[in-house]
């Protein structure tokens, strides 16, 4: 199975006076075309997909999305507004109508696909709550012989400067740890928020975060901006090899 992954877009209103504006749109409307010539069986899109989580943001994202051949798989960043984001995408049958999350799984494939909700309301620090907990516990064992591949915006380990946001009650992070840990079918785990790509091992499996979309607030280890193409990931899952990554440059 071949996976795309985009993150951190942090798209502007097209009335936005931000420079940034036409750029981000840009880098979002390329980097669709290219993941089209790549054909991937699905696409994952690790949050902060607009900047100020507001309706005319998602309109625009959604116009920029709709070329998108391949399915399409969100969860939200500490940007996004779970509202504005519901309605903008409310074709997406498997998003939760209600409730207080936006999680899920998705088992049409050899490889389960579960979006995990690190956001809250106006918290920028990722949160990871006992009703959250419960619920990943419960999903991976309802299915422990799958290979499993989890994605989430807030990375919950320690990435030491590059960690913009951390989480607001580590120990949430380590339950979070504790629950995978436990459950050897988990291949790997998908994160945006940092906007430049770390990788690591985190409770035994492959963690791995992927810089932005949006190249004006990509950042280097010195925390300069890094300028240049749009970069995302390709993710070849098997059982045998696991997770393998290629950074994919858009020309
Ligand atoms: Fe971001």
């Amino acid at each position: 199975m071949l996976i795309a992954q985009i993150s951190d877009t942090h798209i502007l209103s097209p009335e936005s006076d931000q420079p940034a504006a036409s750029l981000r749109a840009d880098c979002l409307r390329r980097t669709v075309a290219d993941i089209n010539y790549r054909q991937p069986d699905a696409v994952i899109f690790t949050g902060d997909t607009v900047q100020h989580g507001q309706p005319e943001e998602y309109a625009l994202l959604r116009e920029l999305l709709a070329p998108l051949e391949a399915p399409l798989y969100p969860v939200p960043g500490n940007r996004d507004d779970k509202d504005a984001m519901r309605a903008a995408l409310s074709d997406l049958a498997y998003l939760p109508a209600t409730g207080d999350f936006l999680h899920y799984v998705i088992d049409d494939y050899d490889t389960r696909l579960v979006g995990i909700d690190s956001t809250l309301a106006s918290e920028r620090k990722g949160r990871f709550c006992e009703v959250r907990q419960s619920w990943l516990d419960k999903t991976l064992h309802d299915q422990p012989g799958r290979p499993t591949l989890l994605f989430i915006h807030h990375p919950p380990f320690d990435v030491g400067d590059h960690y913009v946001g951390g989480y607001r009650h580590p120990e949430e992070a380590e339950a979070l740890a504790d629950i995978v840990q436990r459950q050897p079918q988990v291949i790997g785990l998908l994160c945006g928020h940092v906007h430049w790509p770390i990788e690591r091992m985190w409770a035994g499996t492959q963690a791995r975060i992927m810089p932005s979309i949006a190249v004006d607030v990509r950042k280097g280890i010195d925390e300069s901006v890094v300028q240049g193409r749009p970069i995302y990931m390709l993710h070849q899952v098997s059982r045998s090899a696991g997770l393998v990554s290629e950074a994919r440059e858009v020309v």
